[in-house]
């Protein structure tokens, strides 16, 4: 049955108008689908992410030191509330010097992993045969820990601490140590700092101070046996120098601290550390500390 043409007009009309609106639905449910996966995607993210800031909390306050580049967690660390270890820290940390972390704590440089390492090293290099030595000492930060952490008065042995007291030699830079830091470490941390060294180590009469350059400071003070090395002058040559010189007259059992061994920006002393000790068959323990650790055989 058909009707006029003007009904079939409408009815064609009505007929295109319905297949429009089929086709918007069906692209409206199609959008529908895809907002309600994204809405799934991101719910899952978001539980995903707030698992993993959990997580990072539990991490974070279970923190059993962070400080000085490391971060501990579940390891014990009472030596930081030994009330003999925090005086030796205490008068690291008050030397005067002018070395920065940037950690905005004022002169606490918050190195008291490293200061513990370097007492261990001496308390134990006491038991031995032989004098201390540290070549570069600046205002003495670690050896004024060691001062008051042996009492060292009471230590029958001399301390020798060698420097420039005036920073660091720059024609012994080489190209990769960065030249440039160096200067600009001189300028700012390592100036005259002999007169603050003096007097930082007056109260112990065993202690010399001997002012000059490695390696050429080096025989100018009559050292027989030495039990206990640090080397902290962060640069290649001048610590190379002191452990080949130093090394015959190390006792066995006698230590040898390098406090940038295993740092950034460090490499070629490292690298020159550990051609030496590769050469006489040993190798230098890299402690997380950054510090570097030969025993003597
Ligand atoms: C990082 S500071 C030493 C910090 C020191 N160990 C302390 O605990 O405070 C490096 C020192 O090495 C000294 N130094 C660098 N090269 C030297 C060289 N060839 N002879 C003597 N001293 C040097 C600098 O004058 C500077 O005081």
């Amino acid at each position: 049955m058909s009707g006029s043409p003007e009904q079939e007009r409408l009815i064609a009309a009505l007929e295109h108008q319905l297949e429009e609106a089929r086709s918007k639905i069906s692209a409206l449910e199609d959008q529908l689908i895809d907002a309600w996966q994204q809405v799934t995607d991101l719910r899952r993210d978001s539980l995903l992410q707030g698992q993993r800031l959990h997580q990072f909390d539990r991490v974070l306050s279970g923190l059993t030191y962070s400080a000085d580049g490391l971060m501990t967690t579940k390891k014990n660390t009472a030596f930081l509330k030994d009330p003999r270890f925090q005086s030796a820290y205490q008068a690291a940390m008050a030397t005067g010097h002018r070395i920065e972390s940037g950690n905005n704590d004022g002169p606490d440089l918050h190195i008291e992993w490293r200061i513990a390492i370097s007492c261990w090293a001496a308390h134990h290099a006491r038991q031995l045969d032989g004098d201390f030595v540290e070549c570069g000492t600046n205002t003495g930060m670690i050896s004024s820990a060691i001062c008051r952490y042996l009492d060292f008065n009471t230590v029958p042995k001399s301390f020798y601490m060698f420097d420039t007291f005036e920073g660091i030699p720059l024609d012994q830079v080489a190209i990769g140590e960065q030249p440039e830091m160096k200067a600009w470490m001189n300028e700012r941390w390592y100036g005259d700092c002999y007169e603050l060294a003096r007097r930082n180590f007056e109260a112990f009469p065993g202690v010399q101070l001997v002012r000059g350059r490695v390696p050429e400071s080096l025989p100018t003070v009559a050292i027989g046996q030495v039990a206990y090395l640090s080397i902290d002058m962060n640069v290649a040559l001048p610590e190379r120098a002191a452990l080949e010189y130093f090394w015959p007259k190390m006792v066995p059992g006698g230590v040898v601290v390098f406090d940038d061994y295993g740092f950034e920006d460090h490499e070629l002393q490292k690298a020159a550390h550990d051609e030496f000790a590769s050469a006489h068959g040993l190798e230098i323990f890299l402690l997380p500390t950054g510090q570097g650790l030969l025993i003597k055989p």
